[in-house]
């Protein structure tokens, strides 16, 4: 009998995933079987995620990785490789940060601080990745974007650039890999997680947010950790170049 979802025998590394989603995917691909190296620019937030892993009897390791630098990616990428006895199946570019201000009040400085962390960090990891991912129809990129890289976002012009930069970085990336056999995808998640606090607890943003959301609720970060797995899995082994909102039905 086909087995659509499980990753025994893969390996995978996730940035940004000391908490929130990053951390839930982490937690995520490991009960589906993968060995994950949990890396993050904390490296003891990442730590603190991987031993959580290997206590519920999953395998991990961590790495500090900030991913706006090159050579930490490329030592990260080697890391991952080494959990799966050479091999550096799933990548999950999900590292990111948010800098919110209206468009005259947005500087040159945190415009590229979201464009360093989301665009460049996706493609230092994934550029390092590359070279370790097996072309036999199991290698994964999966990119985190967000509705605002879909439908724009008030006081995010910076983010929402930087998110739907990687709408394009994930479509042409792969037209490339398709020769590889190697998908590349990008979801684009909303849930209740550090980043989205203000959003959820502010008075004048959350009943706004909940306006914007048909299933009338926030997701917990492991709620849509599933999609990431499906899309890491075989069940996705032909899909590539998608968008894949999580969202509650936000984004349709
Ligand atoms: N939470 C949502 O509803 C939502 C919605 C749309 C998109 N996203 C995207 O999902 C991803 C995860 O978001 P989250 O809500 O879990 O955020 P979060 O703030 O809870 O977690 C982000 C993690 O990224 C890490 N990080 C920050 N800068 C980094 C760097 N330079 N290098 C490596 N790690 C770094 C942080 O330390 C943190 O652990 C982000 O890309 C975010 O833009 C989230």
């Amino acid at each position: 009998m086909r087995t659509y979802f499980d990753l025994t025998g893969r390996s995978a590394l996730v940035t940004g995933a000391g908490a929130g989603i990053g951390a839930a995917v982490s937690e995520a691909l490991a009960a589906a079987g993968a060995s994950v190296l949990v890396t993050d620019i904390s490296g003891d937030a990442a730590s603190a995620v991987a031993e959580r892993i290997n206590t519920a009897g999953g395998k991990a390791d961590s790495a500090a990785l900030d991913v706006s630098d090159r050579d930490a990616a490329v030592a990260a990428a080697a890391q991952a490789a080494a959990l799966g006895e050479g091999n550096l199946h799933i990548v999950v570019n999900n590292a990111g940060v948010t800098s919110p201000a209206m468009f005259p009040k947005l500087t040159d400085e945190t415009f590229r601080l979201t464009f360093d962390i989301h665009v460049m960090g996706t493609f230092h990891v994934t550029q390092a990745a590359l070279p370790h991912m097996p072309t036999d129809g199991t290698g994964r990129v999966i990119n985190v974007t967000s509705a605002a890289g879909l439908t724009g976002t008030l006081g995010q012009v910076n983010y929402s650039a930087a998110k739907a930069g990687l709408i394009g970085f994930t479509k042409s990336l792969a037209r490339e890999l398709a020769t590889k056999n190697i998908m590349v995808n990008a979801l684009a998640p909303l849930a209740a997680t550090p980043m989205t606090e203000t959003i959820r607890t502010n008075e004048k943003f959350a009943a706004n947010m909940m306006n914007r959301i048909p299933l009338k609720r926030w997701a917990e970060a492991d709620e849509v950790a599933g999609a990431f797995v499906f899309l890491a899995s075989d069940a996705a082994s032909y899909i590539t170049g998608q968008v894949l909102p999580v969202d509650g039905g936000m984004v349709m």
